[in-house]
């Protein structure tokens, strides 16, 4: 969470900054502040709420200078109110900082017990308190930071900048990403690449532990022993008009109707044309591995449970599945046949990155599934496998979360075979049925009308229940989470027939109903459930092909049809629905869809 922004440049630096806030917004929205150093004074802006408010900020009290910092915040310690607000100052140097010091309290007590007095809530302020200290101290500020930075404790990504010095700014990691950009006698440090991609796309990651100083002549980076190291720079290809709407009112609906391209691309990389697969080098032998771990949080946990049903289905592999917040802290056993495979969009949340740290050395192979790939999560696997759905900004994920199923997918169906649970043949008719599925999900699309009617009614709802049974039980969940992150209605996903154990207890004919109920081998067993529901009044949407709708329309509320498809990839093509119904309920509600409250995109805070 929290996005950080330095920039040495040779033009004004306050606008390059905002221009690099607005593309990290997606990291938290709670306030955001630049500092910069303008005839070798340190100067600040701050301001509470989205970034506009500290455009409007600059427009009134601009700051000049070539040299600056700047953050856009989720709060972590103390409230969103400019005094918390980054960067944080004291004496000659500001700091910008995502992550949490977790030895905050007791520096802050020994800097108090000094005379030294805070002006803010955060955890931050103790990392500038600290480097002032040590430069009243009569230390230099490269020193000065380098000793502070070995005070600290937890996870941070850091940018430091100190008065009277134009060309000089420090930079360093733990935990939390950070990569360093070089232009043409301009350097600069973000959170991701995607900050700095209109500026440059020569990107140095820094390793864990690593801080550097950067001049506009270059960068030397420093490993966690203080001693000089050389890490990789590399060309990151970032096509920045695809960080653009692109037309579109919102960026969730521009990444929702990117999904047949995105998932015809990333079909496109591990399908051959005689329908053979292709996955990367590396990859366990599966007729070997007797248990498959999935770790993850938020939409790609619900990718983990809906693959859990491929892998064991089609490859009869047992899985275990955790979200990753759990799974670090239970201590399961695990044993060197046990695959561990993690799936997360950014490759950055903290969790998921300390579950996967967790089972490195146990497990014979560290799998990943991420949509970065330079991201920490894919560095530290044996094999990282792309998603390819591009980048995406809006806080609910929508393009990941298909373009994880269907790598998943492919994955199963390699284990399937290595296994002798289907045959070459069989292996070759699920890629065909496979492939269809970015014609299919287009085709689904087609429901937009019909959804944005239900959506005025749904808006009006206090609560909504999913239900889906089999490979839907884990979209319910997924459409449940959708709708409460966007519109603020309360919701819940529930399996079909776990309904009648307590949930139904909620059904009146306020609270609207969706279920999930492609024409599958449940198809029916989900139908009684909805009659369940029916027979007390509920107010059922059922989503459902032309044969579905057939058989079962009577007496619902109403029904939208989706194309017919394989049964097998259905949770694929019924993710267009659950999205479609999150996005257009928000519209109607007016909330912030891209930035729904209280939310980041890469939560990368424990
Ligand atoms: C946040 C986002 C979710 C995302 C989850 C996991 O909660 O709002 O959209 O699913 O983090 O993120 P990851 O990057 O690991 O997939």
């Amino acid at each position: 969470m929290c996005g950080i922004i330095g920039v040495l440049g040779s033009h004004q630096a306050a606008p390059i900054m905002v221009d690099a806030l607005r593309r990290l917004e997606y990291r938290g929205y709670d306030s955001a502040g630049i500092a910069t150093i303008h005839e070798g004074a340190l100067d600040r802006r701050r301001a509470v709420g989205k970034l506009v408010n500290l455009s409007d900020l600059l427009v009134e009290n601009p700051l000049a200078g070539r040299s600056g910092i700047g953050h856009t915040r989720w709060a972590t310690h103390g409230a969103p109110n400019v005094a918390n607000a980054h960067p944080h100052q004291s004496g000659s140097v500001a700091v910008v900082h995502n992550g949490i010091i977790e030895n905050f309290r007791d520096l802050r007590k020994e800097l108090g017990k000094n005379g030294v007095n805070f002006e803010s809530d955060t955890d931050t302020e103790t990392i500038a308190q600290l480097i002032a200290r040590e430069l009243k101290a009569g230390k230099a500020p490269v020193d000065a930071a380098r000793d502070s930075i070995a005070q600290l404790e937890g996870a941070f990504a850091l940018a430091i900048l100190f008065d009277g010095e134009e060309d000089l700014l420090i930079a360093a990691r733990r935990g939390s990403p950070l990569a360093v950009g070089h232009g043409d006698g301009e350097m600069y440090v973000g959170s991701d690449a995607i900050a700095l991609a209109p500026l440059t796309d020569q990107i140095t990651y820094l390793d864990e532990g690593d801080w550097c100083v950067l001049t506009r002549a270059g960068v030397e980076i420093f490993d966690v022993h203080n001693q000089p190291v050389t890490r990789i720079t590399k060309q990151i290809k970032l096509d920045s008009a695809r960080i653009e709407k692109a037309g579109h009112k919102h960026f969730m609906a521009k990444e929702i109707a990117e999904q047949p391209t995105v998932l015809a691309n990333a079909l496109a990389h591990y399908l051959n044309d005689d329908a053979s697969i292709q996955l990367p080098d590396g990859l366990p032998d599966f007729s070997a591995v007797d248990r498959l771990i999935m770790v993850a949080c938020g939409t790609a946990y619900y990718a983990c449970q809906t693959a859990k049903y491929w892998f064991e289905q089609l490859a009869g592999l047992p899985v275990e599945i955790d979200v990753a917040s759990e799974f670090r802290y239970r201590e399961p056993p695990i044993g060197s046949s046990n695959v561990a495979l993690f799936v997360s969009q950014s490759g950055e949340t903290a969790d998921t990155l300390a579950a996967l740290r967790y089972c490195s050395g146990k497990a014979s192979d560290i799998l990943s599934v991420v949509n970065v790939p330079e991201s920490s999560i894919a560095r530290e696997s044996s094999v990282a496998l792309p998603i390819y759905a591009g980048v995406e900004v809006g806080v609910a994920s929508t393009k990941a979360f298909t373009c994880q199923l269907a790598v998943l997918a492919i994955l199963a169906l390699r284990a399937a075979q290595q296994r002798g649970c289907l045959t070459d043949a069989e292996v070759a008719k699920h890629v065909d049925a496979l492939r269809t599925v970015p014609g299919l999900v287009n085709l689904a699309l087609g429901i937009e009308p019909s959804v944005e009617r239900l959506a005025n009614e749904l808006a009006k709802a206090r609560d909504i229940l999913f239900l889906g049974r089999g490979a839907m039980f884990p979209l319910a969940l997924e459409g449940a989470l959708k709708l409460k992150e966007i519109s603020y209605i309360h919701a819940e996903g529930y399996a079909s027939g776990e309904l009648k154990h307590g949930p139904i207890a909620l059904v009146d004919e306020d609270v609207p109903v969706i279920v999930f109920a492609p024409t599958d081998p449940l198809f029916d067993k989900t139908v009684s459930n909805m009659q369940e529901v029916m027979a007390r009044s509920g107010k059922v949407l059922l989503v459902t092909d032309a044969t579905g709708a057939e058989r079962a329309r009577e007496g619902t509320w109403d029904t939208l049809v989706m194309p017919e498809c394989d049964p097998v990839f259905a949770p694929i093509i019924y993710a267009i629905p659950a999205q479609m119904l999150a996005y257009y309920t928000a519209l109607a509600k007016g909330t912030d869809v891209d930035q729904p409250r209280n939310l980041a995109k890469s939560v990368t805070v424990e």
